[in-house]
């Protein structure tokens, strides 16, 4: 497969998504074939399933939350991603597997083994070759949310600092895919830094040249 897979992390709220259309933006500007998707979503199916996940009406068990998060990403990953790595293309993925570590495992008490296995058969194993984890303080992401959340976003504060840590335990076992992002840095800087790495990683170049 000759295109690449990059995947945006972070606790709700962090900025990932602003710095996902930045980063668009530059891949547009430099005419490099891309893709932005999101998960959950980005597909119909995807797009049906993200609104029993994130609705507030009722309520849901950790293993069907789990399943939903799963499902979308089976059809997303199979009918929208492999294809357009196989077209040459870069993927940028607004959420990926990681978030289902962090969230149903670290933050919801999820049986992390499982999890892991259910991903790894569900991809078939394909792994983003590089992973921006925007880090920031559950108190500073809180603020910067500002409004009534989503059905994930309204969980208590303990439960945000539970995903947090969860994905800086992923970074720290996996410290050459995923790059810590400081978020609460100025946007343009956060942007320069990850361009830089995926200049890098698109020329061949080693990152720790730069
Ligand atoms: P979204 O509004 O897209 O949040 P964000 O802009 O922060 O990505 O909602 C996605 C929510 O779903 C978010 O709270 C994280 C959560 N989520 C999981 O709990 N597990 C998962 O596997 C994924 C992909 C997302």
């Amino acid at each position: 497969m000759s295109g690449f897979l990059i995947t945006l992390e972070g606790i709700d709220g962090c900025g990932k998504t602003t710095q996902g259309r930045l980063l668009q933006a530059r891949l547009e500007g430099e005419a490099i074939p891309h893709l932005f998707v999101r998960e959950p979503g980005g597909t119909p199916i995807g797009e049906q399933i993200r609104l029993l996940l994130l609705q507030k009406e009722h309520s849901l068990i950790t293993d069907t939350e789990l399943l939903l998060y799963l499902a979308a990403r089976a059809e997303l990953v199979n009918t929208v991603i492999r294809p357009a790595l196989e077209d040459g293309r870069v993927v940028l993925c607004d959420r990926y597997y990681d978030s289902t570590v962090a969230y149903q495992g670290y933050g919801c008490g999820g049986d992390g083994d499982w999890i892991r296995e259910l991903n790894e058969k569900i991809t078939a194993g394909l792994r983003p070759r590089l992973t921006f984890l925007f880090d920031l303080s559950v108190e500073e992401a809180l603020r910067r949310r500002g409004h009534e959340g989503d059905r994930i976003e309204e969980r208590s504060l303990s439960f945000h600092r539970r995903v947090r840590r969860g994905y800086l335990a992923l970074a720290a076992a996996e410290p050459d895919r995923i790059v810590i992002i400081d978020a609460a840095a100025p946007a343009e800087q956060q942007h320069e830094l990850l361009w830089s790495r995926l200049e890098a990683l698109f020329s061949g170049r080693p990152s720790d040249e730069l």
